[in-house]
């Protein structure tokens, strides 16, 4: 009976250690962001989740743009939005893989608030089925278009006009902690992994804890992996929350350090 509450206290006080310790080093702390009176900019707002997810924002009082291709498309999300809940949203004809037609749409759309990169395709095929049009349009849309909402609206969501020309300042500082590798040396691990038919080819310590942290779903040959996947993925996400807390904290100081 003893033994059983000793082993309960030691359990107690170590999932009460790990939550002190979680909450300390946490990053990004927590936040709530407002969506009431704020501007939503939703694109493949049009159809499917994309007009859910306008007709949720503008019942919770949010001013909605709508971005898509079709025209016809937009003009009926609009009017189910209307008969819904009375309010207009504004719309954007525009194709995400048109860097300068997004900006536009961007521009004209005013200041945004939340930006819900949403738009995508998805042509159900086996790969060798699929050709490489198809495969190029799915990445144009869902890949290089994101980028293209992205790079269109980020400037004046972070309130700052010039482009960064180079690798920005943060990013050396932060990429200076991980050290660095020789361009050959990754070749010969790269090559040995794919020898030994890796899905995962991982060159150094923090990259092999990186695949622990992400394995998910992904295909796994070696008994030994998955082992250490499936004992030490928990473990490894809370090494990793030490990393993070490593990162924010240069964030914060290089921030506090341009505002000074
Ligand atoms: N529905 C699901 O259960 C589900 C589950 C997992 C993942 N997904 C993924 O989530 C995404 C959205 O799904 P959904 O069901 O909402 O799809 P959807 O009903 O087909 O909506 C796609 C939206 O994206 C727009 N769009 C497509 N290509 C575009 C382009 N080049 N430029 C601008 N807008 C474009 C479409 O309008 P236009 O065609 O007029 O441009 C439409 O508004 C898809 O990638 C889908 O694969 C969906």
């Amino acid at each position: 009976m003893t033994s059983i509450f000793s082993l309960f206290l030691v359990f107690t006080l170590f999932i009460v250690s790990l939550l002190i310790i979680l909450a300390l080093i946490v990053r990004p702390r927590s936040v709530k962001i407002p969506i009431k009176s704020r501007h939503v900019f939703i694109t493949g707002g049009s159809s499917g989740i994309g007009l859910a997810l306008a007709h949720l924002a503008v019942s919770e009082g949010a001013r909605v743009s709508i971005l898509a291709r079709s025209v016809s498309k937009l003009a009926d999300a609009k009017q189910s939005i209307k008969l819904a809940t009375g309010v207009d949203v504004s719309t954007f004809s525009a194709d995400v893989r048109d860097y300068d037609a997004v900006s536009k749409a961007v521009d004209q759309s005013g200041p945004i608030d939340v930006l819900i990169v949403n738009q995508g395709v998805f042509i159900g095929k086996e790969l060798e089925k699929q050709s490489y049009e198809e495969v190029k349009f799915m990445i144009d849309v869902n890949l290089v278009g994101s980028f293209n909402v992205i790079k269109a609206a980020l400037p004046s969501m972070k309130g700052r006009g010039p482009e960064l020309k180079k690798r920005p300042e943060l990013t050396s500082i932060i990429a200076a902690s991980s050290g660095s590798m020789k361009t050959k040396e990754v070749a010969k691990i790269c090559l040995d992994g794919i020898k030994g038919g890796k899905f995962t080819v991982t060159c150094h310590f923090i990259g092999y804890l990186l695949s622990i942290a992400t394995s998910g779903m992904s295909p796994q040959r070696s008994f030994w992996d998955a082992l250490m996947e499936v004992m030490f993925g928990g473990f490894v996400r809370f090494v990793g929350l030490f990393f993070q807390w490593g990162w924010y904290n240069t964030i914060e100081k290089w921030s506090n350090s341009k505002l000074a």
